[in-house]
């Protein structure tokens, strides 16, 4: 049999379900615009790279809303439907795992899911904050500290996320719960053409005159941490407009002025300690702050961290090693004592995205009573760059990880439906990636976290963290 001129919406109802086959029947509907395709129970989407605002607008939530799966074209909402109902009629709780390569529509489609989900479980006409609009506005604060622009994706989470939207025993949504993982930290020391830093110092940079001036920032080409790459701004994103929507969304989520206030002083706190510079001191193995232009930096970051400028300044070109016996002060060369200003930086940047999520869910507020929920998982997609670093490892070993459980979900699902039916059927062949797991579990972490245990034992100074934060 043929395939018809459009393709089919169900790839199940391929004549032959091989890869060119698929590739070509998702060819054949996004030339159609028709993004959404099934294969059984599983939505595949196509990144349409264009807003399409028709597929996603309220009246095609309300169509959505009940349908008999499958009775309409194939849709992220018919997903979040059945998520749904299962959970009201059944009580069971349910999770939608979006996955994809790196820019393939993960984070736009985790929003989509949310939107529905908050269309069906909010309170139409409800004032002022609702549980559904902070869960809806957490993702502009969380996208402004944990997206950032890669070669692929100008707007690519550098985090993962898991937000588990709670229910009360009439379907409306009574709490929430978001939890990330692992943000990319060297990103905050480190970037190239054509990628950026984390959205948040642009948007500061561009923030209006009176907040710069506050925090003694100038032009975002002036900081280190930002001008290593020549990308400085990114089409479509207006950084001055995203500073104020990122504070109107943290208002919204429960981040009051003086937090706000707090949290960017960190922000740019950041930037001035990458300004801070060193030179070889007199002693052997030993540096000063370079020059009045990085003593600037210092003075202002400790100011803005509210800690002592002399404390700061030793936390950088010293090192203290605990021993049983007594704590050894080491002076650093200028290399080390950089090393100890990048990783300083790191520590308090990731410390603030973590201050941030548990404020955003203390804000929120769980939901005690709650027995259903749905959760949603999205994380950063598998990459593969000129230059990959430990961070890519780990990216890579979570979608690998989560493609095992894929397997085993769906091919142990299908294979007790034929048992349940009485179908024969003979051993489903599939690509394990079992190797690759046992490689990267069982040789590679396992060294690289005893050679991190010990080289952290040695690094006493990294206590200095706790102290600024
Ligand atoms: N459904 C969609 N409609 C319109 N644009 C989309 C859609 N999905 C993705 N995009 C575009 O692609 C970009 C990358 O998508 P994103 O969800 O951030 O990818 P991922 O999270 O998989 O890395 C988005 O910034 C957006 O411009
Ligand atoms: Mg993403």
């Amino acid at each position: 049999m043929e395939a018809p001129p459009g393709g089919v919406d169900d790839m199940t109802r391929l004549s032959y379900l091989h890869e060119p086959g698929v590739l070509q029947n998702l060819a054949t509907r996004y030339e159609l615009n028709e993004i959404y395709t099934y294969t059984g129970s599983i939505l595949i989407a196509v990144n349409p790279f264009q807003r399409l605002p028709h597929l996603y607008d309220t009246h095609m939530m309300e169509q959505y809303k009940g349908a008999d799966f499958g009775e309409l074209s194939p849709h992220v909402f018919a997903i979040a439907d059945v998520a749904y109902r299962e959970m009201i009629n059944e009580g069971k709780n349910n999770s939608i795992l979006v996955s994809g390569e790196s820019g393939a529509g993960k984070t736009e489609t985790t929003k989509m899911l949310m939107r529905y989900l908050a269309h069906l479980g909010g309170r139409s006409g409800v004032e002022g904050r609702t549980v559904e609009q902070q869960v809806l506005e957490s993702n502009p604060v969380l996208e402004a500290f944990g997206n950032a622009k890669t070669v692929r994706n100008n707007n690519s989470s550098r985090f993962g996320k898991f937000v588990e939207i709670q229910f009360d025993k009439t379907g409306r949504i009574s709490g929430a719960a978001i939890r990330t993982y692992l943000l990319e930290r060297s990103r905050v020391c480190q970037i190239n053409t054509p990628e950026r830093n984390y959205h948040c110092f642009y948007f500061l940079c561009a923030a209006p005159h009176e907040d710069t001036q506050r925090y003694k920032l100038a032009d975002a080409r002036s900081f280190h941490y930002l001008n290593q790459s020549s990308c400085i701004e990114v089409e479509g994103i207006n950084d001055a407009e995203e500073y104020l929507a990122t504070r109107r969304a943290m208002d919204i989520v429960g981040i009051n002025e003086e937090e706000q206030e707090a949290i960017f002083r960190v922000v740019a706190a950041v930037l001035h300690i990458g300004n801070i510079n060193f030179a070889k001191g007199k002693e052997v193995d030993s540096s000063v702050i370079q020059d009045d232009n990085s003593r600037f930096h210092l003075n202002t970051a400790s100011e803005l961290l509210e800690c002592d400028c002399n404390n700061l300044e030793k936390a950088l070109i010293t090192r203290e090693i605990v021993t049983p016996e007594e704590i050894i002060t080491r002076t650093l060369d200028p290399e080390s004592a950089l090393a100890s200003r990048d990783a300083l930086a790191k520590t308090i940047y990731s410390r603030l995205f973590d201050w941030i999520v548990e404020k955003i869910n203390v804000s929120i507020g769980q939901d005690p009573n709650s027995k259903q929920l749905i959760g949603v998982l999205d994380i950063y997609g598998f990459e593969s760059f000129k230059i990959n670093s430990f961070e890519q490892l780990c990216i890579n070993y979570t979608n690998e990880k989560l493609q095992q459980h894929f397997n085993q979900h769906v091919f142990k699902m299908e294979q007790e439906e034929y048992t349940r039916e009485e179908i024969n059927w003979s051993y489903i062949e599939f690509v394990d990636n079992q190797d690759v797991l046992d490689l990267i579990e069982k040789v590679l972490i396992s060294s690289y976290f005893s050679y991190y245990d010990r080289s952290h034992k040695m690094q006493g100074s990294y206590d200095v963290t706790s102290k600024a934060k």
